[in-house]
C-alpha cells in the first residue's frame, strides 16, 4: 500500500512512517519545511514539499497515486485561532477535495477527543476543537472511505501497544507511539471504515481494540 501522510513529519507522522515502512508499505511524507526532508527520508519515506496553507501548491499531485491518505498535521499549540482554521480545518478540507481529485479512496483523520461537543467560547483550545470538529464532519460527509481518530492527550512515553477505544470513552491520554500504531492497523481494517472513534491509554491488545471498531455502531451503511 502507497500512504501519504499530510503533516509527515509531525511526531504521531514520524511513528507512523516508520511503523508503515516495517510493514512493507510506501510511505509518502508531505512536509512543508526543506530543512525536515532528510528526517522523514531517513525514517523510510519518500519526502514531498507541501505547504497546506498555500493554495497555490499541488496538493492534488501530492497524493496522486496513493491509496491511502492519513491526515496528521496540526497547527501546533503555539498557534493562534487563525492557524486552527488554516490548518487544523481548511487542511482537512483540501485534502479531502484533493484526495477526490487525484482518486485517493482511503482517508484516515487524527483528530481530537473533546470535538464531540466543543465549547462556544473566543479561546483558542475552544476554536482548535471546534476547527477539528468541522473538518471531521467534512471528511465524513465526503466520497471517501474515512475513518476519525480521536486521540486523548498525547504524550511522549514509550508506547504500551494496549489502548481503550470506542466511540465515547473517558479522558485519558495516550503516547503518539500508540496512536500511530492505532491508525496503521485502521489503515488496514476496512471495518473502521465512516467511524469515529476516540482512543486513550488502556488495557486493550491495539489490534483486538480496532477489530473491534466494527462492532460500534455508525460506520459506513
Ligand atoms: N497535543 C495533543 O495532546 C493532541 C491531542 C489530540 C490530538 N492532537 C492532534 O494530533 C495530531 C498529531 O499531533 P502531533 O503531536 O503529532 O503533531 P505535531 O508534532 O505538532 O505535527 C504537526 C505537523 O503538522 C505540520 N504542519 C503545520 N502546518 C502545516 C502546513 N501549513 N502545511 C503542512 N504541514 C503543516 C507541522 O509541520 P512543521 O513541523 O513544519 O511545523 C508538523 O510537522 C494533530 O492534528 C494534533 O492536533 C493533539
Amino acid at each position: 500500500m502507497i500512504v501519504a501522510i499530510v503533516g509527515g513529519h509531525g511526531q504521531v507522522a514520524r511513528h507512523l512512517t516508520r511503523l508503515l515502512v516495517a510493514r512493507g508499505h510506501q510511505v509518502r511524507a508531505l512536509v512543508r519545511n526543506p530543512d525536515h526532508v532528510a528526517d522523514v527520508e531517513g525514517d523510510g519515506a519518500e519526502a514531498v514539499l507541501c505547504d497546506l496553507e498555500d493554495l497555490g501548491q499541488d496538493l492534488d499531485g501530492a497524493l496522486a497515486g496513493a491509496d491511502a491518505v492519513v491526515f496528521a498535521a496540526g497547527a501546533g499549540p503555539g498557534s493562534g485561532a487563525a492557524r486552527k482554521h488554516t490548518v487544523d480545518r481548511d487542511g482537512v478540507t483540501r485534502t479531502v477535495t484533493a484526495a477526490e481529485r487525484a482518486g485517493v479512496p482511503r482517508l484516515v483523520v487524527v483528530s481530537a477527543m473533546g470535538t464531540d461537543d466543543p465549547p462556544d467560547d473566543d479561546e483558542v483550545f475552544s476554536v482548535y476543537l471546534r476547527a477539528k470538529a468541522e473538518a471531521d464532519r467534512i471528511a465524513l460527509a465526503s466520497d471517501l472511505q474515512v475513518t476519525v481518530v480521536r486521540p486523548g492527550g498525547l504524550t511522549d512515553d514509550e508506547g504500551t501497544g494496549h489502548i481503550t477505544i470506542g466511540r465515547h470513552v473517558p479522558p485519558g491520554r495516550i503516547p503518539r507511539a500508540d496512536v500511530a500504531a492505532v491508525v496503521a492497523d485502521v489503515l488496514a481494517d476496512p471495518g473502521s471504515i465512516g467511524h469515529t472513534v476516540e482512543v486513550v491509554g488502556g488495557p486493550t491488545p491495539i489490534v483486538e481494540a480496532v477489530a473491534e471498531i466494527a462492532t460500534l455502531p455508525g460506520g459506513r451503511p
